[in-house]
């Protein structure tokens, strides 16, 4: 592929966030379309991962933040679930060659000690191999819950309050953001969601507080380089005010 920071207008070069989230959704219907079982669309959907993961790395963006899988997403038929798992635990492994020739390295945010343990340890495997690397940091959202997320951190703050490390008073911005998941990583810049649904379904809600929305119609099996594109000359021609004038 050529650079594909030659397929943006030097608008959006400029304003290249630094910190993008997609809602990967759309795999079922991509596949009920085509009379495939849901499960062709999530081998789809991997396929689509690995190309925006290259595609970005390429652009210089920092954090790459997907939503893979959802605390909620374990109420699905388990014969889904598993098949999600094991693909997952499947690409961990595989990709590591390519994730490597771009530089990129790994992250997990979720409830990662409800995931099985195959998918545990290949995670923790592929995140130890790429620790070397200093491009992209993909972050693998995994059982995660944006409500999950702020009551963990509500508890590890009052226990702190409780042994008397912290008191009520300090507790500002800083001390929640600094228990969420997301502790070490930026606010995303700019949030996707594929598939044409107006909402956020429990992610990083709040990390997003100004975070720029694309939604696109675009099924997540179908949403490729060109499809970041348009995402991100979408949001070259917003202006972020942050509550200012
Ligand atoms: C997103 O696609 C993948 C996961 C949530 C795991 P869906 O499986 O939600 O696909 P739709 O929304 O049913 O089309
Ligand atoms: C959100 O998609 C979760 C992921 C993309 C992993 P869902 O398909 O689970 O969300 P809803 O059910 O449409 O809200
Ligand atoms: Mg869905």
């Amino acid at each position: 592929m050529s650079d594909p920071l030659e397929q943006l207008s030097q608008q959006a070069r400029d304003a290249m966030p630094r910190h993008v989230a997609i809602i990967m959704d759309g795999n079922g219907r991509w596949a009920k379309q085509r009379r495939f079982p849901r499960t062709i669309g999530h081998r789809r959907g991997l396929e689509s991962l690995r190309e925006v993961v290259r595609t970005a790395s390429k652009l210089g963006i920092e954090y790459l933040t997907l939503f893979t899988f959802s605390a909620e997403n374990w109420n699905r038929p388990k014969s889904e679930v598993d098949t999600i798992m094991r693909y997952l635990a499947r690409f961990l492994r595989t990709e590591i060659p390519e994730f490597n020739s771009y530089n990129v390295q790994l992250d997990a945010i979720g409830q990662i000690d409800r995931l099985p343990e195959k998918v545990q340890n290949q995670l923790a495997k592929t995140k130890e191999t790429l620790s070397g690397n200093d491009g992209l940091t993909m972050v693998l959202a995994l059982s995660y819950g944006s409500r999950q997320e702020i009551l963990d951190a509500t508890r590890s703050i009052a226990a702190k309050v409780k042994s008397g490390e912290l008191n009520p008073d300090d507790i500002d911005e800083a001390v929640i953001a600094n228990n969420l998941y997301t502790k070490d990583i930026p606010d995303p810049d700019l949030l996707i969601r594929t598939s044409g649904e107006m909402r956020i379904s429990n992610f990083l809600l709040w990390q997003i507080s100004y975070a720029e929305l694309v939604v696109t119609d675009t099924l997540w099996p179908d949403f490729r380089s060109p499809q970041l594109f348009a995402a991100l000359e979408d949001y070259a021609k917003r202006h972020r005010r942050f509550g200012k004038v």
